[in-house]
């Protein structure tokens, strides 16, 4: 019959030890050398370094290709209304023009800067300067008198008692801004006469402006102020201080 189970036995010593090792400190032996790992992931960006010395001089390169057009320029300034100067010319459309009145010279040959007024019959002067009229006019059935006026007062005058017998002056003016010119007859001697073979015309032109200023455009539309007379203002106040000499006064017409 068996007895009762005896005590614990005590710890027995490892048969891995060697004598004269310390059996806790030395308990492992050191393997062969292994392979050299993987490189590691490239490291973050260093500093920018100081800037290095100016590199010699290049050889001149290649012209390169022409540039694109370029945009149109600012607008200009402001023209006037036509080309720099001023000029116009007209003849009659009818004939037997009223007397003590500008005579309407309405059919318009050149008026390009707009400064004569065709319905009126009046030029208007668009800057200080010199100015050249002239008149043709052809005579047929009543005598012609017939005179240049500016601003009002005659300027120069033609007589004509025969038919066929056409009046023509040429005379050179100096007139301000806004003077006006116009061609006026006389009371029963307007015999002014157009056709289709014989034409009747006033025209004139600026020179040359006193100084380089550029024509301005004048507004025609208001009424013209003033009386018409053939001796002109002076002579409703008296003699003339400078009177106008009647042409062939050594034998005067009727
Ligand atoms: C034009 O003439 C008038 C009168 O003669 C004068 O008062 C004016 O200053 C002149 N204008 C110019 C721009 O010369």
């Amino acid at each position: 019959r068996p007895g009762f189970m005896g005590p614990r036995g005590l710890k027995g010593k490892s048969s891995m030890t060697t004598p004269g090792e310390c059996p806790d400190t030395c308990s492992t032996i050191e393997g062969p050398r292994g392979e050299q790992g993987a490189p590691g992931p490239v490291g973050p960006r260093g500093l920018q370094g100081v800037q290095g010395l100016m590199g010699p001089q290049g050889q001149k390169g290649d012209m390169g290709l022409m540039g694109p057009t370029g945009l149109p320029g600012p607008q200009g300034p402001k023209g006037d209304q036509g080309p720099e100067g001023s000029a116009f010319s007209a003849a009659l459309d009818v004939n037997y023009p009223m007397a003590d009145q500008p005579v309407a010279f309405r059919r318009v040959l050149y008026n390009v800067q707009n400064n004569y007024n065709p319905d009126m019959g009046v030029y208007q002067a668009p800057v200080n300067g010199t100015y050249v009229f002239s008149y043709n006019l052809a005579v047929f059935g009543r005598p012609l008198k017939v005179g240049l006026y500016a601003n009002f007062r005659p300027v120069a005058r033609s007589t004509s008692l025969s038919d066929n017998v056409g009046v023509s002056q040429l005379m050179v003016l100096h007139l301000a801004a806004r003077d006006q010119v116009w061609l006026q007859v006389k009371d029963f001697y307007n015999g002014m006469f157009t056709a289709a073979e014989t034409s009747s015309t006033f025209s004139g032109y600026l020179l040359y402006p006193d100084t380089c200023e550029l024509p301005v455009f004048r507004d025609f539309s208001a009424p013209m102020q003033g009386d018409y007379s053939w001796d002109g203002p002076e002579a409703a106040h008296g003699p003339t201080a400078n009177p106008v000499p009647e042409p062939g006064t050594t034998s005067p017409p009727p």
